[in-house]
């Protein structure tokens, strides 16, 4: 007996639930940037100036967010101060109902624009820190000065009122740093630091071997901010987003793809994640040809790898399925070639001893680093 002969008809079947609204958004607003780190996770192919959306666009797309449900936005880069506009699209977005974060590099930034932006209505500063000291910062953002001007649009922020979180992207070079990064934010008067260490997409994956930090270095760091979060709580609040080469599970990335935020790039590309163009079949739609609520719910790039339909069989029997989500699309397809598969850095996976070996060896090979360049 056929058990499919009485089920409906694909046309017949109901159409699946539109996912629940988005969460928060990251906008994009230039690939520009005035630092070079080599950790840098935007794509390989920087998106040009005359690319970008224009004022309107972005305006417009700021409502539909709004409309759409979206609660959190962050405006972010490249360095988004490097857009003319940036106050009028913070005030349209507090107009509009967004929270509102700025993601800055803080090199740029004088006390003048600080007070526009402040003035606009922003919420929230969220300032990087490429070392816990000059040399350092210096060194990894390949820009001499740039530590002490950080420094001093920190306490810009604090003076205006303004919430601050320090973010210190760390790897093998300033891992050792932990313990100082924490003693910065205090200092600094944060109320949040965000250590999140190097993820191998984009132009940092070019760089892995001169970022990955050892076994021994991640564990001690682990420790480290473990402690530091008992000691400090009620102070700082500390999140830390390890790197998952040497863990036994996945980090969920994005908690789920499509599932609470969204990307929209500077030309209005819209990602269900910030590398998501690393994983070369997905078809992405642009603001300029469709409304942000279609895309949401409609796009073939959100929909690839929505839910667990799309999950191997390894996934899709696993009880983890809805904690992880499978983990990480675009570092599958970077290490097995192949965005739907587990995850590598699932024990499970087949692959997992593979990226194990990779993070061991890469560990210890390069020093110098292959800087990131806006030309
Ligand atoms: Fe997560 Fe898949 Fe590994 Fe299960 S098998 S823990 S769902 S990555
Ligand atoms: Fe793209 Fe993890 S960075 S899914």
């Amino acid at each position: 007996m056929n058990a499919l002969a009485d089920a409906p008809a694909r046309s017949e079947m109901p159409a699946p639930p539109p996912p629940p609204a988005p969460y928060g958004m990251l906008a994009e607003l230039t690939h520009r940037c005035p630092l070079q780190c080599p950790y840098c996770s935007n794509p390989v192919e920087l998106e040009r100036r005359n690319g970008e959306l224009d004022t309107e666009t972005w305006l417009r797309v700021f409502s539909e967010a709004g409309k759409l449900g979206v609660l959190q936005v962050h405006l972010s880069g490249g360095e988004p101060t490097a857009r003319r506009d940036l106050e009028l699209m913070i005030g349209h977005c507090v107009a509009v109902g967004l929270y509102t974060n700025l993601i800055t590099a803080g090199v740029g930034v004088t006390p003048e624009r600080l007070r526009a932006i402040a003035d606009a209505g922003i919420d929230h500063i969220q300032l990087s820190f490429q070392g816990a000291d000059a040399q350092t910062t210096d060194h990894v953002s390949n820009f001499p000065g740039a530590h002490g001007r950080k420094l001093a649009v920190a306490r810009e922020v604090r003076r205006l009122g303004l919430p601050l979180t320090v973010n210190a992207v760390v790897h093998r070079a300033n891992i050792h740093q932990i313990p100082a990064f924490i003693e910065l934010a205090l200092a600094l008067d944060a109320r949040r630091i965000e250590i999140a260490h190097a993820q191998y997409y984009g132009w940092a994956l070019r760089n892995r071997g001169a970022l990955m930090p050892t076994r021994a270095q991640v564990f001690e760091a682990l420790a480290i901010v473990e402690e530091a979060r008992e000691r400090l709580k009620g102070r700082l609040t500390i999140d830390a987003v390890v790197p998952d080469y040497y863990a036994k599970y996945p980090k969920p990335c994005m908690n789920g793809w499509g599932r609470q935020s969204l990307n929209v790039s500077p030309s209005g590309k819209v990602l269900p994640c910030h590398a998501a163009e690393t994983i070369p079949h997905l078809d992405f739609w642009n603001v300029r040809e469709h409304a942000l609520a279609d895309i949401w719910t409609g796009s073939p790039a959100f929909n690839a790898f929505r839910g667990t339909d799309w999950m191997p069989a390894l996934c899709r029997s696993c009880e983890r399925r809805e904690i992880d989500w499978g983990g990480c699309r675009c570092q599958a397809m970077a290490i097995a070639g192949d965005a739907a598969a587990t995850d590598p850095a699932c024990h499970k996976s087949p692959l997992h001893a593979h990226m194990l070996a990779l993070a061991e060896t890469d560990a210890v090979t390069a020093d110098a680093y292959d800087y990131r360049r806006y030309l």
